[in-house]
């Protein structure tokens, strides 16, 4: 039985796209595979850092052409697209209006089939997508409906693409994370205990204690590279049990209070 080469967990000379990379799980993804030896294009709406940098809103179909045409023209080819970026308010469903659902569908949705369908050409066998769900696509999220139902798109999408891109060698998978402290993660949180919504901060997932954003890294690192040479169309679940705990009630629905803030 061969054993596997320590080499095979680096990217050295890959062409790595990480979308959402200014800050949270995407900078340390970009990061992460910087340090092992992966080229890496990175855009946000932030000023992120990387080796073609590009401050972008990935909603924007114009901006994401000259994006990728950039990388095209540097590199020639994609071998890891991480599609990152997302993020979601606090809102019961009927306060939503069309125009908010449809910021969330473009924000969780759109913008990463328009970035797939972009990078594709760019890609052949051998390379992977990578989509950053949520362990809110595999639970009911009330106040967060639309942003659930689009991850859980997402999440459908991953297989779907999985199959697809199969034939040309390309892998599909997804990353659920969950309990990673973010910028974007404890906005949502102060938002939700300003509305005075039962949500209690001291509620820790089955591991005990809170993730960080390097613990996506690792997972991307994983799906990214060779080790998961024959992982398509997978989940990997970064929550600290939360999804096999079958969820982590972020309020009690039956309270009141959900009805008297949303
Ligand atoms: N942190 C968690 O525990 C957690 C839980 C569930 C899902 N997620 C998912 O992980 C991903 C990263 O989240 P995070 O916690 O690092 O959030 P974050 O808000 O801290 O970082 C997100 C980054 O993406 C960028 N971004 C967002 N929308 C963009 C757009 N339209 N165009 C360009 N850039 C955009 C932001 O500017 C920011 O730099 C998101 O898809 C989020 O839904 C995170």
């Amino acid at each position: 039985m061969a054993a596997l080469s320590p080499d095979a967990i680096l990217l050295t000379g890959r062409v790595a796209v990480v979308t959402g990379a200014a800050r949270g799980i995407g900078r340390a993804i970009a990061e992460t595979f910087a340090a092992f030896g992966a080229h890496v294009a990175v855009c946000d709406r932030d000023k992120p850092d990387g080796d073609l940098a590009m401050t972008l809103d990935v909603r924007d179909p114009v901006a994401v052409e000259v994006f990728a045409q950039a990388v095209r023209e540097r590199w020639g080819r994609v071998d890891v697209l991480v599609n990152n970026a997302g993020g979601t308010f606090h809102a019961a469903f009927a306060d939503t209006s069309p125009r908010g659902e449809q910021i969330l569908i473009e924000e969780n949705f759109t913008q990463v089939t328009g970035m797939i369908r972009r990078l594709l050409p760019l890609m052949g066998g051998g390379s992977s997508i990578i989509n950053v769900t949520s362990s809110e696509a595999h639970q009911a999220a009330p106040g967060f409906a639309v942003y659930a139902a689009m991850k859980a798109a997402l999440e459908s999408l991953t297989k779907s693409l999985a199959l697809e891109l199969a034939p040309r060698g390309i892998r599909v998978n997804a990353i659920a994370p969950d309990a990673l402290p973010t910028e974007g993660e404890e906005r949502v949180r102060e938002r939700m205990l300003a509305g005075g919504l039962p949500f209690d901060p001291a509620r820790r997932p089955p591991l005990g204690h809170l993730g960080k954003p390097e613990d996506a890294a690792g997972a991307a690192l994983f799906l990214a590279g060779d080790l998961a040479g024959f992982v398509t169309g997978a989940t990997i679940h970064v929550d600290g049990g939360i999804h096999a705990a079958g969820g982590w009630r972020r309020m009690d629905v039956s309270d009141s209070q959900l009805r008297r803030t949303t």
